[in-house]
C-alpha cells in the first residue's frame, strides 16, 4: 500500500470533496428542477468579453429579454461585459451563448414553453421553438451561475425541460389592499423567474374597485377611495407581464363581493343603497340584482370596456361566497324565481351566470370562476378554480369541465412551504382517469390581502410561492422536501435581484417596532415567532382595512428558517447522539434562554412590543427545558418526575399564543422532552 503523508491525504480529501460538490446534480440551486438533466464534465467561465447572440426569428421580446438577462449577469459578477445592449444590429456570430428560437411565442394558454441547455467549456447554447421556451431557459441559466476560487462559470450541462401544467398562476388581490404598480410589477418579475405564467388580478371586490372605467366612471370615483390602476397603467402592466411570457387574467368578482360597484351604482344591486365601500372582512350581503336587464346592460359595458385592456382569452368572473341574503328578502326577485321555475339561489347564480357567458361569447372571452359557478346548466367550456377543496376539482373534471387547483396554494394562511409543495393537483393516486387528467390545466397560489399590505406581500408570497412553481413546472415525483429547502433558499436570495422586498424588509419592520433601538434581541425572538396559521389570525383581532399591518405578527416569517433549521437539528441528535450536533443545539438554546432579559428594555421603550413579552418569557424558559432534556439525555438518564410535570406546564404554556404569534420550535422541545420521559 502506497504511503500518503498527512498534508497529501488532506489534500485529496478536499480535491475530492470539491469536485463533488461541482459534480453532484443534487448540488444545483434549480427551481423548479428540470424535466432531464445532465451535468457533464468541464466549467464555461465568464468574463469580461462574455458575448450574447440570437438566431432564429426573434423579435423585440426576446432582444429585450437576452439583455436583461446579460445586465442581471454584469450585476451580479461585476465583469464590466463590454456588450451593452443585444439588438439586431448588435448580434454578433462569435457569441459565446447563442439563443435560438424559430419563432416569436404567442402568450397564451397551452403554448410552447420547452426549451433545451446545451453547456460546455467552449460555448452555451439555449435552443427552443419560440421566445417564451428560450426565456425561460435564461432563467434557468441564471440559477446556475456559479463561482469557485478562479472567478464566475456555468458548469458543462444539458437540459431539456418543459412545464408539466400549463396553467401556473399567482393570484394578487389588488383590492382588500391596494398594490401599487411597482409591486405589481416586482412580482410579475419574480414569477418570471421560477416560470410562472399567469397573473390572476383579483380587481373588484367589496373593499374596492380597482380599475379606471371611462363608461362607468363613478366605479374608481366612489368605489376606490382614490386607489385603482389607470387604463394606461393597466396596458402597461399587462405588456410588462406579456414580456415575461406571462398571461394576464383579469377578475371582475361578481354577483357577490360586490359592495364597492354599489357604492357607485346602487340600482344593480338587490336591495336599496346606499352603499358604502366596505371596511371590514368577511362575506357580505350586497349582491347584484340578477333579475334586471339593466345589470347585463351595466355588466356587459364593463366588461366590454375591460376587454380592450385585458387580450388574454380567459376572464374571470368570481362567483365565490354570494351567501344569497339579499336574493331571499328581495319580494321581486323571489317572484321572477317562482315563474321562471328557478328552484335554489344557486339555480339563480347558473342563470346569471349563463347570461354572462353570452356577454363573454360576444366579446370572444372564455369565462373562468371559482368553484361555486359549477351547476349542471352551465356549459362544459368554462374554467372551474377549485379553492374549497380538492373533490370539487375532481367533481368538475368528472364533469367533463377543465379546472385549476388552489385548494393547498392559499398562501394567505402562512402555512408551510411543505404543506403547498407536497399538495398535487394530480398525485399518482389522483381517481381521476387519463381523459379526465388532461382537464385539469394546473394550478394557482391565491394571495388574499386582508392582512398584507405592499410592505409585506413579498414577505407572504416569497419564497414559498417558488416551491409552489416548482410543483406546477416539474416532474410529480419530486417530492424530497430537504432538498427542496436547500435550493428554495438559494432562489430567495436571488429572487432580491428584481426589488423585492421579502428580505429586506424584515429588519425594517423591526426597527420601527424598537423605535430604532438595539433590533437584535427581537431579531433572535421574532426568528422563531410564526403568524397565527389558517383563519384564526381573523378571530382574534377586530381587523379593519385601515388598521396598522406593521405589528410583530406581520413582521414573522410564514416558514421560520430559523425554527426548521433546529427541528432538523433536533432529529439528527436524536438519531446520531453526535457530540457535535448537541454542541449546536445547546448553544443556540442558551441564546433563546438569555434573550428574554435582554429584550424586555426594548420592550419597555417600545409599547407596541408588549403584546409579545410573555412570549419572549415563554421561549427562554422552554429553551431552559430544552438544555435540561439534553442533558438528561447525554447522560443517559431518564428524568424525575417532579421534573417531567414542570416541563409540560411550560410546554402547555408555550404553545399559547401571543399577539397572534405562536414560537415554532415548540414542537422540537417537546420531542426533546419526550425523549426523556417515555
Ligand atoms: C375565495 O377564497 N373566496 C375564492
Amino acid at each position: 500500500m502506497r504511503k500518503y503523508s498527512v498534508l497529501t491525504l488532506i489534500f485529496i480529501i478536499v480535491i475530492t470533496s470539491a469536485t463533488y460538490s461541482q459534480s453532484s446534480e443534487n448540488q444545483l440551486n434549480l427551481m423548479p428542477w428540470p424535466k432531464e438533466l445532465k451535468l457533464i464534465d468541464g466549467k464555461f467561465r465568464i468574463d469580461t468579453n462574455f458575448l450574447v447572440g440570437l438566431k432564429g426569428d426573434g423579435d423585440k421580446r426576446i432582444f429585450a429579454a437576452s439583455t436583461k438577462m446579460l445586465r442581471r449577469l454584469d450585476a451580479r459578477t461585476g465583469l464590466f461585459f463590454k456588450q451593452d445592449f443585444i439588438t439586431p444590429e448588435n448580434n454578433p456570430d462569435s457569441a459565446n451563448l447563442t439563443i435560438i428560437c424559430a419563432e416569436p411565442g404567442v402568450v397564451k394558454l397551452g403554448a410552447d414553453e420547452s426549451y433545451v441547455i446545451n453547456i460546455d467549456s467552449l460555448k452555451i447554447e439555449i435552443i427552443a421553438p419560440n421566445d417564451l421556451g428560450a426565456m425561460h431557459g435564461m432563467e434557468t441559466l441564471l440559477q446556475l451561475l456559479n463561482v469557485d476560487e478562479k472567478g464566475y462559470f456555468f458548469p458543462a450541462i444539458n437540459i431539456i425541460d418543459e412545464p408539466r401544467f400549463p396553467w401556473r398562476g399567482l393570484m394578487i388581490d389588488a383590492c382588500r389592499h391596494f398594490m401599487p404598480v411597482d409591486v405589481i410589477k416586482r412580482n410579475l418579475d419574480a414569477m418570471a423567474s421560477v416560470k410562472l405564467n399567469v397573473f390572476h388580478w383579483h380587481l373588484s371586490e367589496d373593499q374596492g374597485f380597482r380599475v379606471e372605467s371611462k363608461l362607468y366612471p363613478k366605479l374608481q370615483e366612489l368605489g376606490s377611495d382614490g386607489l385603482y390602476y389607470t387604463q394606461e397603467e393597466i396596458k402597461n402592466i399587462v405588456q410588462y407581464a406579456s414580456d415575461r411570457g406571462i398571461r394576464v387574467v383579469p377578475e371582475f368578482d361578481v354577483p357577490g363581493h360586490a359592495t364597492s360597484w354599489f357604492a357607485a351604482y346602487p340600482e344593480f344591486a338587490s336591495a336599496p343603497g346606499p352603499y358604502k365601500i366596505e371596511r371590514k372582512w368577511g362575506v357580505f350581503d350586497p349582491t347584484f340584482d340578477p333579475t334586471q336587464k339593466a345589470t347585463y346592460k351595466f355588466l356587459g359595458g364593463v366588461f366590454g370596456e375591460m376587454k380592450n385592456l385585458f387580450p388574454d382569452e380567459y376572464f374571470h368572473i368570481g362567483g365565490d361566497e354570494n351567501n344569497g341574503k339579499q336574493w331571499n328578502e328581495n319580494e321581486s326577485i323571489q317572484k321572477f324565481m317562482k315563474e321562471k321555475n328557478i328552484k335554489d339561489n344557486h339555480e339563480l347564480q347558473a342563470f346569471f351566470n349563463n347570461n354572462l357567458l353570452k356577454i363573454l361569447t360576444l366579446l370572444d372571452k372564455k369565462m373562468v370562476g371559482w368553484d361555486e359557478i359549477l351547476h349542471e346548466q352551465m356549459p362544459k367550456d368554462i374554467v372551474i378554480q377549485s379553492w374549497r377543496g380538492k373533490d370539487a376539482m375532481i367533481k368538475a373534471a368528472k364533469e367533463g369541465y377543465k379546472s385549476i387547483l388552489s385548494n393547498g396554494y392559499y398562501i394567505d394562511l402562512v402555512q408551510h412551504t411543505d404543506v403547498h409543495y407536497l399538495n398535487d393537483p394530480l398525485p399518482e393516486d389522483s381517481p381521476l382517469t387519463f381523459e379526465e387528467r388532461k382537464r385539469i390545466l394546473g394550478g394557482e397560489a391565491t394571495m388574499w390581502a386582508e392582512l398584507i399590505t405592499p410592505e409585506t406581500i413579498d414577505s407572504r408570497i416569497w419564497p414559498r410561492t417558488a416551491a409552489i412553481a416548482e410543483r406546477f413546472w416539474s416532474p410529480g415525483n419530486l417530492t424530497d422536501v430537504k432538498n427542496m429547502f436547500h435550493r428554495l433558499d438559494r432562489i430567495s436570495f436571488l429572487l432580491e435581484e428584481h426589488g423585492l422586498l421579502h428580505l429586506k424588509n424584515y429588519e425594517m419592520m423591526l426597527r420601527r417596532l424598537t423605535n430604532n433601538n438595539d433590533i437584535v434581541p427581537l431579531k433572535v425572538l421574532v426568528d422563531v415567532l410564526e403568524p397565527l396559521k389558517g383563519y384564526s389570525r381573523h378571530s382574534g383581532a377586530e381587523y379593519r382595512q385601515q388598521s396598522p399591518y406593521t405589528r410583530v405578527v406581520d413582521a414573522a416569517r410564514p416558514d421560520s428558517k430559523v425554527g426548521r433549521e433546529f427541528e432538523n437539528i433536533v432529529e439528527e441528535y436524536l438519531s446520531t447522539k453526535n457530540p457535535e450536533t448537541l454542541d449546536a443545539l445547546k448553544s443556540k438554546l442558551i441564546v433563546w434562554q438569555n434573550n428574554h432579559n435582554k429584550l424586555v428594555p426594548i420592550i419597555n421603550l417600545s409599547p407596541v412590543l408588549k403584546e409579545i413579552e410573555m412570549i419572549s418569557l415563554n421561549l427562554s424558559n422552554l429553551s431552559q427545558v430544552g438544555i435540561e432534556a439534553l442533558n438528561l439525555l447525554r447522560d443517559g438518564n431518564k428524568a424525575p418526575v417532579k421534573w417531567i410535570n414542570k416541563a409540560r406546564a411550560l410546554l402547555e404554556e408555550a404553545k399559547k399564543p401571543y399577539g397572534q404569534t405562536e414560537i415554532r420550535v415548540t414542537k422540537a422541545i417537546e420531542t426533546l422532552v419526550f425523549s426523556v420521559t417515555e
